[in-house]
């Protein structure tokens, strides 16, 4: 008999989390690494959020069990942050506080999905989502988009993939692995669709303010379809405020559904850490000057990948406008040495130090992803020795 459950043999392991972990054993063993594998900001958290935290951790009254559904002034003040970045009015009882947006992703299959419920999923996708609604009992319908459409599915195309099945449609703005961000109007369609047909929307909003483009903030399908009453909205710190490390995120949505998730977080975990979610309240009340400087930081860093990987030999690309991510094709760059680009990661880590996201994982095969999130220095010499190693092939 095995010794593993059905249900998680069939979950694997997540892919970019295995290629950072390689990518930092190599440095251990003095290797010369440049990892463009991170999914998060290379920049340290700012100081007046850590000092938050000191100030919390110093407090008993964070040292113990507190309410589930989060601290009472930071749903508040999610409830805000909402309204402003996402333009949605929501009611401080229908915020969720989650560790990290990971959870809240997890916690809404949970609650939505059940046995062979069909989840509209448009790939490139994150890794992630196919594993939480494989256990949640759903099936994922990966929904293709084209680059040459700036990976963004339309109406047109999902209506293609809807069955009577379908319950839900994963809808991420900026995405990742692409960096593709969806314009009102295409938002507006795709909410109206879902509402119209009866679909929830499940809007991962985590990159929302990590755009490049004539706004500061991308598109929220809520926010621009007032139709659209069954959407649960996911978002978090992790991204914009340079606190991956400290777990915060949030689900927001109506209140059964919420409270379904309340439910099935008040046994897995409980409430999230008490000290990390005063650090949260820091972030999201106090100056919002770091996020900016950092936004500044990845577009520079965006328009240098972009120029130096545009017209090298053998590489394709959209040019994203949001995340840190870019995600080119390099399908020419294939032969019988290095058949996939699971195979061409693996080179170019071993043999030239290079850390890249080979787009199996995100059900994309023939692209790379190379994240921006590194130091201007590292990001030349290490996109300059990519192209190198491809010039060599
Ligand atoms: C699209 C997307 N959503 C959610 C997350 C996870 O966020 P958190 O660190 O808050 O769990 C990530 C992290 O890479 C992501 O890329």
């Amino acid at each position: 008999m095995a010794r593993v459950s059905q249900r998680l043999q069939r979950i694997p392991g997540s892919a970019t989390l295995a290629i950072s972990t390689r990518a930092r054993e190599m440095r251990a063993e003095g290797r010369d690494v440049i990892s463009f594998g991170a999914g998060e900001p290379d920049f340290p958290t700012p100081e007046h959020i850590v000092a938050a935290a000191q100030r919390a951790a110093n407090d008993p009254a964070n040292h113990h069990y507190s309410a589930n559904a989060g601290l009472q002034p930071l749903r508040e003040a999610i409830v805000e942050y909402t309204q402003a970045h996402s333009g949605v009015p929501v009611d401080p009882s229908q915020v969720l506080v989650t560790t990290g947006a990971k959870q809240a992703i997890f916690q809404a299959f949970a609650a939505l999905l059940d046995p062979g419920d069909e989840v509209l999923l448009p790939a490139p996708h994150w890794v992630t989502y196919p594993s939480g609604i494989d256990l949640a009992g759903g099936v994922t319908v990966s929904v293709p988009t084209a680059m040459e459409n700036g990976f963004k599915v339309t109406v047109e195309v999902l209506e293609r993939y809807r069955t009577e099945k379908t319950s839900l449609l994963v809808f991420v703005s900026p995405s990742n692995p692409t960096g593709a961000v969806y314009t009102a109007e295409e938002a507006g369609a795709i909410g109206h669709w879902a509402a119209a047909n009866g679909i929830w929307v499940l809007a991962d909003e985590i990159y929302q303010r990590l755009v490049y483009q004539d706004e500061d903030v991308a598109p929220s399908i809520a926010g621009v379809n007032a139709d659209l009453e069954d959407c649960l909205l996911v978002n978090g710190v992790a991204k914009s405020f340079a606190m991956t490390g400290w777990r915060v995120g949030w689900m927001i949505g109506p209140d059964d559904v919420v409270g379904a998730a309340a439910r099935h977080q008040s046994h897995a975990t409980g409430n999230v850490n008490n000290v990390a979610q005063m650090a949260a309240l820091a972030a999201l009340t106090g100056a919002q000057d770091t996020v900016v400087a950092m936004r500044e930081a990845f577009n520079k860093r965006r328009q240098t990948m972009v120029a130096m990987l545009s017209g090298a030999e053998g590489i394709e690309l959209a040019e994203p406008h949001g995340a840190f991510y870019v995600f080119p094709k390099v399908t020419a760059l294939l032969s019988p040495s290095y058949p996939t680009t699971l195979a061409l990661a693996e080179a170019l880590l071993e043999e030239a130090g290079i850390a890249v996201v080979p787009g199996e994982s995100f059900g994309a095969p023939g692209f790379i992803r190379l994240s921006y999130a590194l130091s201007d220095a590292d990001l030349e010499r290490g996109v300059s020795r990519m192209l190198e190693v491809f010039g060599r092939l």
